[in-house]
């Protein structure tokens, strides 16, 4: 790999939930490196995340991770320009191990530091493969912790959140939903592929739209609607068709997105829309929003699925942009839990 000495290279580290993950973008957008230790195998036994679990499989993987994201991409850790981590929010035992590890490198490198907010990563995340995005631009992000409708006028902080919701995240309903289905963690991809086998017609889930002009969502009467129609079938003695149940609900989720995106687009004018976050790889969202998007006109950005869940280049490539700005931190940086975006 050739570096050109003006290039901004920054490394990034993710630990908020269940993947350690680190990472090497090259000028912002182009990733050089981006490696991820899933903890997938150690948290389906229990069938979620177990936090203690998470905290100490981070520390057990991270030096690795971050050795193998330098390797990779060919970059002496002196050569860094700056470390970018996650802050917030997520499991604070989690992202105390990333946090520690970037203060550490920091600190023994005389290197920025630079804490993240997940959410921005996860927006910042479709600026990576698709170099013409600039804001502003409507971003709806839809994660496990996260359902949000986002103004973004500019980077790396200009955001106004319009939306968000008032209960459960889309992913959430995803995870609980699939778990009352038996499918197991994590339940988002796996209600996905049963969805495909389903018809998203035969059961009707309930859309909250909530009070007329709202662009926040709530998702948890869905997962008690789900529960619902499976016993009085049950109760009645009736088969139930897990994979109707699966693309039912998916198709309910799907209906509130699409309706409250519409509406945010309207609101704001804007002609761009940025579909991020975990529940942005489910195949049937990425479809509708595809749809919806080229009847109105709109420019669709959508990461690849890699970039959609947890990962550290969107956490570098956000942090480039605050490394520009001015924006750092220093070592007294603190791990969040929840954290206003
Ligand atoms: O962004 P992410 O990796 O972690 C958080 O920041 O929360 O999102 C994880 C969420 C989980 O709820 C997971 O079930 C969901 O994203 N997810 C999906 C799919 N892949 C991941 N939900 C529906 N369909 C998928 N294909
Ligand atoms: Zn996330």
């Amino acid at each position: 790999m050739t570096m050109a000495e003006r290039d901004v290279l920054i490394l990034g580290i993710e630990t908020s939930c269940d993947e350690t993950a680190a990472a090497v973008t090259r000028n912002g957008r182009e990733v050089l490196s981006n490696v991820i230790a899933s903890q997938i195998d150690v948290h389906k036994v229990f069938g979620g995340v177990v936090p203690e679990i998470a905290s100490r499989q981070h520390l057990t993987a991270i030096n690795r991770v971050v050795e193998a994201a330098l390797a990779a991409a060919g970059a002496s850790n002196k050569r860094l320009d700056a470390i970018a981590v996650t802050k917030g929010p997520g499991l604070v035992g989690a992202i105390l191990i990333g946090l520690a590890t970037a203060k550490a490198m920091s600190f023994a490198l005389g290197k920025p530091l630079v804490g993240v907010h997940h959410i921005r990563g996860h927006i910042c995340a479709a600026l990576i493969e698709h170099t013409e995005l600039e804001p502003p631009f409507l971003a709806l992000v839809v994660s496990g912790g996260h359902t949000s409708l986002v103004d973004v006028h500019g980077l790396p902080d200009d955001m106004t959140v319009l939306g968000g919701t008032r209960d459960d995240a889309a992913g959430e309903a995803f995870d609980k939903v699939a778990r009352v289905l038996g499918l197991g963690y994590p339940g988002g991809p796996k209600l996905d592929a049963l969805a495909k086998e389903g018809d998203p017609k035969a059961v009707f889930f309930k859309r909250v739209t909530l009070e007329d002009g709202s662009l926040d969502f709530s998702f948890s009467g869905i997962k008690t609607g789900v529960l619902n129609y499976i016993n009085s079938r049950k109760q009645a003695g009736l088969p139930v068709c897990e994979a109707d149940v699966a693309a039912g609900f998916q198709e309910s989720v799907i209906d509130v997105l699409s309706i409250k995106t519409r509406d945010a687009l309207a609101l704001t004018g804007y002609k761009s829309l940025v579909l991020a976050g975990g529940v942005a790889a489910n195949s049937a969202l990425r479809a509708r929003m595809r749809e919806d998007t080229e009847k109105a006109g709109i420019n669709l950005f959508i990461p690849s699925q890699i970039l959609c869940t947890d990962n550290a280049a969107m956490i570098a490539c956000a942090g480039y942009y605050q490394y520009m700005a001015g924006n750092t931190d220093t070592l007294s940086l603190d791990a969040y839990a929840t954290l206003p975006l």
